[in-house]
């Protein structure tokens, strides 16, 4: 199925950011999650972008149950295309459904509540670890420091993937 929306689900704007830069790449109307579910018919075909939580595309599960899902975006703060398995596997994404990782960023201001509340103990978990493995030592440094990793480049991936569904 070819794709007519793309819908997306952001805690902080990282992930808006993306579903616009892809709306706009490929001429597609972008939505909310909210938005979508209130204004997009049932089964329509839909690209996904949700922000991760533990490796969880967040939203994904509602997305679901209303739209097509024809490939889905997990934004987070791994670098763009790995912790493909882990994602998948803890989202529940089926494998005929392509999934993308992108590289969104940080921005603790805009985080409240328990989200806080977990990166201030995640951060802390790792700091006190006497031995860290390379992606650990750069989740922590992603961590400690606000910033956007938010690149066309990084959707390169997707962009090819859409213009040989579209060929
Ligand atoms: C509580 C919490 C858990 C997170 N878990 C992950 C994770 O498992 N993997 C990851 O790569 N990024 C993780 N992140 C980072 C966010 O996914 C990242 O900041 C993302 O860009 C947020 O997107 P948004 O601005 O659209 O909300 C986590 C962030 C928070 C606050």
């Amino acid at each position: 199925m070819i794709p007519s929306a793309i819908v997306y689900t952001s805690r902080t704007g990282f992930t808006r950011q993306y579903a616009q830069m892809l709306g706009k790449q490929v001429g597609l109307p972008v939505y909310s999650l909210e938005d979508g579910l209130y204004g997009l018919p049932q089964g329509t075909g839909i690209i996904y972008l949700g922000w991760l939580f533990a490796s969880h595309v967040q939203g994904y599960a509602k997305a679901r149950k209303r739209f097509s899902i024809c490939a889905v975006c997990g934004v987070g703060l791994c670098d763009t295309g790995t912790l493909l398995e882990q994602v998948r596997s803890a989202t529940g994404i089926p494998s005929e459904i392509p999934l993308f990782t992108l590289q969104g960023g940080f921005d603790r201001s805009k985080l409240k509540g328990p989200n806080k509340l977990l990166i201030h103990m995640l951060v802390k978990g790792l700091s006190s670890q006497a031995q860290r493995s390379p992606q650990d030592e750069r989740m922590l440094q992603l961590l400690q420091k606000d910033g956007s990793y938010v690149s066309l480049d990084n959707l390169s991936g997707v962009l090819i993937w859409y213009q040989f569904l579209i060929k």
